[in-house]
């Protein structure tokens, strides 16, 4: 089934490094630019329920502020401890000057 995809962002809207809080299903996700690709995860780290959007974006990677765990953004994995969980990750794509995110359905 194909997914559905919500508009999130203009697709000049973030520039790499940064990231933006958003909404979808009820669900907070965190959107963020990596070196120019757009990048979709769940806001709350998968350690303790800590917001990603504390940390900072470094190359294709996300850290985490409470612990320093980093997550990469292209599958979620941990790359490092505290952090043994992925994240869930979402479908991205930029059409007609926007970002879409899947919606977690
Ligand atoms: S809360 Fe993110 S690494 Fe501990």
């Amino acid at each position: 089934m194909e997914p559905r995809y919500q508009a999130v962002a203009r697709a000049d809207e973030l520039q790499p490094g940064q990231m933006k809080r958003i909404e979808l299903d009820g669900r907070k996700l965190l959107l963020c630019n990596a070196e120019g690709s757009h990048y979709c995860v769940d806001e709350m780290c998968s350690h303790e329920d800590y917001s990603l959007y504390f940390g900072c974006i470094q190359g294709k990677k996300l850290k985490c502020s409470l612990h320093g765990s980093y997550f990469n953004l292209e599958d979620g994995r941990p790359l490092n401890e505290p952090a043994d969980c992925p994240l869930r990750t979402y479908p991205v794509r930029v059409v007609g000057g926007q970002v879409e995110v899947a919606a977690p359905g």
